[in-house]
């Protein structure tokens, strides 16, 4: 039987999530691949047990996340039994929907119809009575905000989820869904876009939202899905990677100029004693207004290694300088 370490909690870090009584984990764990049906289930049973090991309190997770739809919440809800459960009140886990996720009008996108029933399912099939937190997993441009808001209102007040969340909402419509939410007294936990070297989006205002409204920030893919990490720095696309699938991320991404651009991020991460993934996430959480970053991991070696950038979150002027001259000059 599984027994978590005793230790576990001796050297994550953890913030708050904005303005809440919420704390999460500098680094959390995403299950968007490597849980689904079609991974092994041994391999992300170890990640998930080495994460929990290491202070790693978040899992985050979606309806569609797979391969197959459904499969990732499946393989939780098999981790649950298998290790997890006793530590259940030790846990924040989190599901969203909004992308698509099953055939005709009600299975995608923002409606009342859509979300509550996806909820359902996703309990059923981690074996939760509520989750930590519930996110709209992106915006609708069809579905009046009033309906998607009332909808995630009646999951709070049902018990069916603790705190509410939304992802890749652009900087009005999010101010427009917490004074909705605000309305009804519950106040957005969170916030999850995407953010990491090559991916900065969110420093054209969403920050300052998030920051002015106390809502947290969790950022997901901060590697990149991987390009940010030794994996193609030497200008192979090795078989077992995600880029090699070709699904969200192919070898046309990297692209000569990228992968120089790469090289000299490690260059940098180098002089600093850390490794190019290690120096990614201690980059996404220089900003303090960053709660937790959301990593995948396709085994437990590169989970050991990305937790170890928590040993040095601190850049001097002069090291951020020069990772915005090398990004500036892509
Ligand atoms: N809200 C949204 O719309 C949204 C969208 C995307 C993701 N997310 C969330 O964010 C989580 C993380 O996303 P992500 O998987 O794209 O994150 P990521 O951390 O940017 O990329 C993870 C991938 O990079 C590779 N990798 C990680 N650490 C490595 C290391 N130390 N050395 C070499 N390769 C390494 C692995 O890929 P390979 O080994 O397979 O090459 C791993 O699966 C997801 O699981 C999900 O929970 C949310």
């Amino acid at each position: 039987m599984y027994q978590a370490e005793t230790s576990r909690y001796d050297h994550m870090l953890y913030r708050r999530a904005g303005r809440s009584g919420l704390s999460l984990p500098a680094i959390s764990l995403g299950f968007w691949h490597n849980f689904g049906g079609s991974d092994t289930y041994e391999t992300g049973r170890a990640v998930a047990r080495l994460a929990f090991d290491r202070g790693v309190t978040h899992f985050d997770l979606a309806n569609n996340y797979g391969p197959p739809y459904g499969s990732a919440e499946e393989t939780f809800g098999q981790l649950l039994r298998d290790d997890f459960h006793p530590y259940r009140d030790e846990l924040v886990i989190s599901t969203k929907a909004g992308w698509d996720m099953w055939p005709g009008p009600y299975g995608d996108f923002g409606s009342k119809k859509y979300l509550i029933a996806s909820l359902d399912q996703s309990l059923k099939r981690m074996g939760l009575d509520y989750v930590d937190i519930f996110y709209h997993h992106r915006p609708d441009p069809e579905t009046p905000l009033e309906e998607t808001v009332e909808a995630m209102v009646q999951m709070v007040r049902q018990g069916k989820a603790l705190y509410l969340g939304i992802s890749s909402y652009e900087p009005d419509e999010t101010q427009r869904f917490i004074d909705l939410l605000g309305r009804e007294n519950i106040h957005l936990l969170v916030h999850q876009p995407s953010y990491s070297l090559l991916d900065r989006w969110i420093e054209d205002g969403l920050d300052t939202v998030l920051e002015q409204n106390g809502v947290g920030t969790v950022v997901f893919s901060p590697l990149a899905q991987g390009l940010l990490t030794s994996r193609y720095l030497g200008g192979q696309i090795p078989t077992d990677s995600r880029a090699a699938r070709r699904v969200f991320l192919s070898p046309d991404d990297i692209t000569p100029d990228l992968l120089e651009q790469l090289q000299q991020l490690d260059r940098i991460a180098r002089q600093r004693g850390q490794s190019l993934a290690q120096m990614a996430l201690s980059w996404v959480l220089r900003d303090h207004r960053v709660t937790s970053a959301i990593i995948g991991a396709s085994r437990p070696s590169q989970l050991e290694e990305n937790l170890d950038a928590l040993k040095n979150l601190h850049f001097t002027k002069d090291e951020l300088a020069q990772i915005d001259r090398v990004l500036q000059d892509a």
